[in-house]
């Protein structure tokens, strides 16, 4: 006869197998993002992408500084912003649903980063990013390959991250 105790356990061990899976791919993940963005960031130091990504972060800057001494104004400094863990920005009061992203290990790739700044809340639900989108996928670009331009202290280098 079908023994309930026995199912109980395989249910566990089934759960158990899930989540040690789930555990490893998330460790696996930031080493291998890290090396795609590390290369991604190479191919955007292009200046003349990132001058017209500073044109472009005009619409930003009322809530995010970059550079030195960058402060948090409505929203958090982006400095070192591509290839970072979204929602880690020292002191920053984060919306939930960017704490919740942080926590399932969300990284800003090239890829992420476009998606959140195409749609914001089809890539965060629940940001409070107030901010419709840049619809142009070559604006996009640009405004990434400026924001790559900016090293995590806040210096400017287009030449390739060491
Ligand atoms: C009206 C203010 C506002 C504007 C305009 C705005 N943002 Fe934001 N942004 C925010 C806020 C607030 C957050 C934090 C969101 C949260 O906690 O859900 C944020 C978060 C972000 C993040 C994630 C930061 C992190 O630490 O993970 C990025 C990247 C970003 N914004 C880029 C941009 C870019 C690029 C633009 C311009 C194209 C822009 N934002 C325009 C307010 C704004």
């Amino acid at each position: 006869m079908f023994n309930k105790k026995k199912a109980a356990a395989f249910v566990g061990f089934a759960l158990l197998a899930l989540s040690v899976e789930a555990l490893a791919e998330n460790q696996a993940a930031p080493e291998a993002e890290a090396a795609k963005t590390a290369e991604i960031r190479k191919a955007l130091a292009d200046p003349s992408l990132v001058e017209a990504g500073k044109k472009s972060f005009i619409k930003c800057q009322a809530c995010h500084m970059v550079g030195d001494n960058a402060q948090r104004r409505v929203g958090p400094p982006l400095n070192g912003i591509v290839g970072h863990a979204a929602g880690a920005a020292d002191g920053f009061p984060y919306s939930p649903g960017m704490r919740k992203a942080n926590g399932e290990g969300l990284f800003w790739t090239v890829e992420k980063l476009d998606g959140f700044l195409k749609t914001p809340r089809e890539i965060v639900p629940g940001t409070i990013m107030a901010f419709p989108g840049v619809p142009s996928d070559e604006e996009r670009k640009a405004i990434i390959a400026y924001l790559a331009s900016y090293q995590p202290d806040g210096s400017i280098s287009t030449e390739p991250p060491k």
